[in-house]
């Protein structure tokens, strides 16, 4: 389906954190900007990709569209979820984080002034994206794109189809409405890509925006063939075992159904791998409570980026009535990523879990460019003219 791979098509890399998505496009691709404000991120990313002078390390908002290098075939912007995320308060473009896509925005809209708007816009975010001021805030995405002359559409992909780590992500791809995309394109939306929610989503849009939209065909991947246990440190690797009585305290904290999913694990008798995660739930009389959330399906949760302490990943090792737990490592996050094993993993498990928590998964990136983003920007092999 992708055509033939053509080294280098240019691209700029916004709220590039630790270059994930550089990492998923990969050898075709080259990064002629990437824009990150958080010192530690950058760190990790030049410690990847050198010293990356097409790294601007600041503000966004403090960009202009005349720091933007030439002619972009893709812009990439996987910008801050928290305020568009179903855990947040929900402020969505509005809030001071999110509403940073505007500063990105800006940055779009004054490219496509002087002619040199990018062919493909690729924006990844929160599911919650989609539901975020009663679908006021995604339509405000595809109205925005589309005003500036590119056909829409959006897949919802969960890492989980390539690595073992449940991350469902919204992936906004609009192209400039100039290139053959007919092949590219399906009448109907795929199941396998859209969830009730964006299907939701696209109906709710004004018609004039439905008229716009496209529902982007891709294949999908062969089945996954790495679970939990394989992206595991081996166990004298990892100095940090919770002692007993903490794990204890854990087990003290599952609600019932985790307790009957580790009751099931110790009667299995062989060695289980699991995951939880601490949350705070109401206690059914108006209060909060705190659970241990076990998770044992070969699959890790959605990794975060650690707040308050309580939300690092806990991994839990059964044999028989044998129980462990220890906090997630930082390769454990990375390999969670799908990130290559060059990749240099910060030392501190906390940084770790910064940098990988917000990432976006490095599979994807390589599934969604492979067929979808290359295909695209071949056949509307632009930089355009302004219009
Ligand atoms: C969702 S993360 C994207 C991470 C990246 N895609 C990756 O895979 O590593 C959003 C990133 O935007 C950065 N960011 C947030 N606000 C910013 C701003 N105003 N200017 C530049 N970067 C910002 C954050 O530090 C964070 O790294």
């Amino acid at each position: 389906m992708s055509g033939p791979r053509r080294a280098g098509r240019p691209f700029y890399e916004f709220f590039a954190g630790g270059g994930m998505a550089r990492l998923g496009l990969g050898e075709g691709w080259t990064c002629a900007l990437a824009n990150e404000w958080d010192a530690a991120k950058a760190q990790a990313y030049r410690a990847r990709f050198g010293a990356a002078p097409e790294l601007r390390v600041g503000d966004v908002a403090d960009l202009a569209p005349a720091d933007l290098p030439g002619r972009a075939t893709l812009a990439w912007a996987s910008f801050p979820c928290q305020d568009l995320s179903l855990a947040g308060a929900r402020r969505g473009l509005a809030g001071a984080r999110s509403g940073t896509f505007f500063s990105f925005w800006r940055l779009i809209e004054g490219a496509a002034v002087q002619g040199r708007a990018p062919a493909v816009i690729a924006l990844e975010n929160v599911v919650g994206a989609l539901t975020s001021h009663d679908g006021r805030d995604f339509e405000a995405l595809v109205a925005l794109l589309s005003g500036q002359g590119y056909r829409v559409g959006a897949l919802v992909i969960d890492a989980v189809r390539f690595l073992p780590q449940s991350r469902p992500r919204l992936f906004v791809i609009a192209v400039r409405d100039r290139g053959a995309i007919e092949g590219l394109t399906a009448a109907a939306p795929d199941p396998l890509w859209t969830t009730p929610a964006l299907a939701r989503a696209e109906e709710a849009l004004p018609d004039a925006l439905r008229r716009r939209w496209v529902w982007w065909r891709l294949p999908a991947p062969p089945p996954r063939n790495t679970d939990l246990a394989a992206i595991l440190e081996p166990d004298p690797a990892v100095s940090a075992w919770h002692r007993p009585e903490q794990t204890a305290r854990l087990i003290d904290l599952m609600g019932p159904a985790s307790r009957a999913r580790l009751d099931a694990m110790q009667a299995a008798g062989a060695r289980r791998a699991a995951t939880l995660y601490r949350r705070t739930r109401p206690d059914g009389h108006g209060g909060k409570i705190q659970r241990a959330e076990l998770r044992c399906d070969g699959i890790a949760g959605c990794l975060r980026t650690p707040a308050g302490g309580s939300s690092r990943q806990t991994v839990v090792i059964v044999e028989g009535e044998r129980v462990r737990s220890r906090l997630l490592t930082g390769g454990e996050a990375a390999r969670l990523m799908g990130v290559p094993d060059d990749y240099p993993i910060p030392k501190s498990a906390t940084a770790a879990q910064h940098l990988f928590g917000d990432g976006v998964a490095v599979p994807v990136v390589r599934w969604l460019a492979q067929h979808l983003l290359e295909p695209l920007a071949d056949a509307a092999p632009l930089p355009v003219a302004a219009e």
